[in-house]
């Protein structure tokens, strides 16, 4: 709900309140965002307190409005009068150059003249139900409503008018806009600059938001990394002066996520104040936290300013990406519970909301590039066999693509390679009884390519300047309609030329040059690549609405809400190494929920970090998002076909929980984490432990719940796994008959066709002891002692298990 009433402005969701008010005819000051706030009622009401009232009511305004009372020192006061306030120490919603506030600043635009002070000042507002995309063609991807139509969210625009009177009289115009998404504690904000005067200006940086809030006792957490190592959790102690975070090189990167917290200092996983920002965006972007001298804070969300000199014409609109703010008193769980939410119901194509997603293999990893026809049959047949539903098809299909440094752009299929046109090989895998899915990289070309031949101009570069090239390949210039038409052109003929069902959309290198040899000048590079890729995207994803699109970026490196708004999962990173997952989806899971997160089991050895796990784990963590198979299955041996086909049977009967359910972190030692998921009638839950080093001589490991209903009984049971024989290496010979040499044929062939089974346990308990007390599971091997009962838990190791309400 949003109220204007009496010059206040009050936006309230479930949960929070954020709290405005006009100040001296022309600011907007921020009185409050954070836990829902109930305002003052007349005494002669009992005392009594109707939550549903806004805040628009004296007593309260004069309560949370900031009191000024005397000058200070040398600070700059507001202009027009005698006011004790100097702008430097206001929470405000919008705030100009060449005001006295010294902050950093939401908007700075050069005039003709080089100027840059402006002088929005607060004009007027405008309340109505629904999206300002859905009356505004942005280009940009939004949050849209609840996909059964019945929550209309609301929105309101504080209009500012730049007031100017010199000759060019006035004309320009933000509009600051809010829309409030109630059932899940979000609002979003988003400027638009409006130029209506007759001078081009210049934008030299521009948020989407800000936000100022009282008080410096906050930590912020961030979301960095690197290639196969993304997302992982960083906390840093906000203090005096700027915190700054963000991306330079064209997309929202690995480097640093656009999702962010900042949390009160006491906070934690279930308890405390949370704030999470985010961005609908996949370009270069910025969060800046500006803990001020006055003890306020300052957040600004946005676009990056780098490389930014963008023209704005007379008639122009600018508008800013959707920045998303949730915040939840009920720690970082709580803002992951949110934000999971929103992206689900309010982000990805509502077609895909809560919609089963298949299990896949890929053969990336199971050939790379040397793959022929009989090679792909022979794996879709072991897959079909195993339960796997989607066989994707990766890089190498096309043109004269044998390894990587070439043909990218030369989307015609190696029929060749392929034995036979696409359709046919199509027919022949789903004949298997697979679905048929493919790997593109349309926003890359080859310099060894026929397309580079034809279209050297194409390609993002500086004429006459040395070319660098990441991953042998430079980018298609998307800022030219001309390049657009004929990408959205090579992929829809590729979805009409065979019966696809899923899309990998895949972008391995970053940008370096920003330079277009069409008509995007520079200084607009970077946010015009951004929209024609939206452009796209959009063009691609309307006309194949029903086709499953996973975004990749070399891995997890485009992993935003601005991709999600077009394809509802990402391949969350090229490591597929479960203990390097662990760091990954964790860190991950603050912003984004398991649906969006493919995750693949792999060889062992893992192909990025060498590191040996069991398929046990890799299946184990792998299963907390959207399951996929990326190996060799026709080499597989007995025993792991065994194991795999119970694990996708298992992953099956519990899809719904595994990909759409409430998701938590719910306990984290330096050796053990726990997370669970949960449906939303607290009857279903499954549990992931995850043990990273074996500890000597501590035996049992104890297993905590989130979530559930106190008062239910609920059963615990732990999804029964197979202990390979090798894992005990030659221990094995304390108890075998005859001598087994490690290494040796016996144990590869006993390997091969047996293992032993992991331990079986169940309780019944009440939620709270589960949630409170946490149950001591059953003792693990510490060198002695082996029995059925025991839970064989070396590095690296896990179990799943099932917490299911007993219903009478
Ligand atoms: C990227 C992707 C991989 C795979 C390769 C193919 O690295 O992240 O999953 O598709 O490209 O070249």
């Amino acid at each position: 709900m949003i109220t204007v009433k009496n010059g206040v402005f009050t936006i309230t969701t479930a949960n929070t309140s954020y709290v405005m008010h006009v100040r001296e005819g022309k600011y907007i000051e921020n009185m409050h965002y954070g836990r829902r706030i109930t305002p003052y009622i007349d005494p002669d009401a009992n005392g009594l307190i109707d939550p549903s009232a806004v805040i628009a009511d004296e007593q309260t305004e004069r309560a949370l409005e900031e009191k000024y009372t005397n000058p200070y020192g040398n600070s700059v006061a507001a202009a027009g009068n005698n006011w004790c306030v100097t702008l430097d120490d206001m929470c405000l919603e919008m705030s100009n150059p060449g005001t006295g506030d010294y902050r950093s600043l939401p908007l700075v635009i050069e005039g003709p003249d080089g100027c840059m002070s402006t002088r929005f000042y607060y004009k007027d507002s405008l309340l109505y139900e629904g999206l300002y995309s859905e009356k505004e063609r942005t280009g940009m991807p939004y949050a849209h409503g609840a996909s059964n139509g019945t929550d209309r969210p609301w929105t309101l625009e504080l209009i500012f008018e730049d007031v100017y009177e010199g000759e060019r009289g006035k004309g320009l115009e933000l509009r600051v806009i809010y829309t409030a998404f109630e059932d899940c504690d979000v609002i979003t904000k988003r400027m638009v600059l409006i130029n209506d005067t007759d001078v081009t200006y210049t934008i030299r940086d521009i948020s989407s938001m800000m936000l100022d809030m009282q008080g410096r006792d906050y930590s912020v957490v961030t979301f960095d990394g690197l290639w196969t190592r993304e997302r992982h959790i960083h906390t840093k102690k906000l203090e005096s002066g700027i915190y700054e975070t963000g991306s330079t090189n064209g997309t929202s990167s690995n480097f640093h996520n656009p999702f962010m917290m900042v949390i009160k200092d006491k906070a934690t996983e279930d308890h405390g104040g949370c704030y999470g920002f985010n961005l609908i965006y996949s370009g270069n972007h910025r969060e800046r936290i500006e803990v001020s001298e006055y003890g306020k804070t300052r957040i600004l969300c946005g676009l990056n300013p780098f490389g930014l000199a963008y023209p704005l014409a007379p008639g122009d609109r600018f508008y800013t990406p959707e920045a998303m703010l949730t915040y939840s008193h009920k720690g970082m769980n709580g803002v992951s519970h949110n934000c999971h939410r929103f992206i689900t119901d309010h982000v990805i194509p509502p077609y895909f909301r809560g919609r089963k997603r298949p299990v896949l293999i890929n053969n990336w990893e199971a050939t790379y590039f040397d793959f022929n026809r009989r090679k792909l049959i022979n794996l879709a047949k072991v897959a079909a066999g195993l339960g796997v539903e989607l066989f994707v098809l990766d890089d190498g299909w096309f043109g004269d693509r044998s390894n990587d440094t070439k043909a990218l752009g030369d989307w015609f299929v190696n029929e060749e390679k392929l034995g036979g046109s696409l359709d046919s090989l199509v027919k022949a895998i789903k004949n298997e009884g697979l679905d048929f899915g493919i790997w593109i990289e349309p926003e890359m070309i080859s310099e060894k390519s026929q397309l580079y031949e034809a279209h050297p101009d194409w390609a993002v570069k500086v004429a006459g300047k040395e070319i660098y090239t990441g991953r042998n390949q430079m980018i298609l210039d998307y800022t030219r309609a001309d390049v657009r038409d004929y990408i959205v052109d090579v992929i829809c003929k590729l979805l009409g030329s065979a019966d696809i069902s899923y899309i990998k959309w895949d972008m391995n290198r970053p940008v370096t040059d920003a330079y277009s040899a069409g008509e995007t000048v520079p200084g607009a590079f970077y946010h015009d690549y951004v929209l024609g890729l939206y452009d796209v995207m959009k063009r691609v994803t309307s006309a194949y609405p029903h086709v499953l699109f996973e975004g990749c970026s070399a891995g997890g490196n485009r992993f935003d809400l601005g991709i999600l708004a077009y394809m509802p999962q990402i391949w969350t990173s090229d490591d597929t190494d479960p203990n390097e997952r662990m760091y990954i989806q964790g860190g991950t899971s603050y912003g984004y929920p398991p649906s969006t997160m493919g995750a693949h089991v792999s060889a062992s050895p893992n192909h990025q970090t060498l590191r040996e796990t069991s398929l046990e784990t890799r299946f184990n963590v792998a299963a907390m998002g959207v399951l996929g198979y990326e190996l060799d299955l026709t080499r597989l041996s007995l025993i792991d076909r065994k194991i795999i086909s119970k694990q996708i049977s298992f992953y099956k009967e519990n899809r719904d929980l595994l990909q759409n359910g409430m998701f938590s972190r719910v306990y984290e030692s330096d050796n053990n984490t726990i997370w669970q998921v949960t449906d939303e009638r607290k009857e279903h839950a499954i549990a992931l432990l995850y043990k990273r080093t074996a500890e000597p001589n501590q035996s049992y490991d104890i297993l905590y719940a989130a979530d559930l209903d106190e008062d239910a009984l609920y059963r615990v049971r732990v999804r029964n796994i197979k202990v390979k024989v090798k894992t005990f290496g030659n221990l094995i010979n304390q108890i075998s008959p005859v001598y087994i040499k490690e290494d040796g044929i016996v144990q590869a062939l006993i390997g091969k066709a047996y293992a032993m089974d992991g331990e079986t346990e169940e309780y019944t308990v009440s939620g709270a002891t589960l949630m409170y007390a946490g149950i001591r599971l059953a003792g693990r091997f510490i060198g002695t002692g082996l029995n059925e009962g025991t839970r064989v838990m070396g590095d690296y190791s896990s179990r799943l298990y099932s917490i299911d309400k007993i219903v009478h």
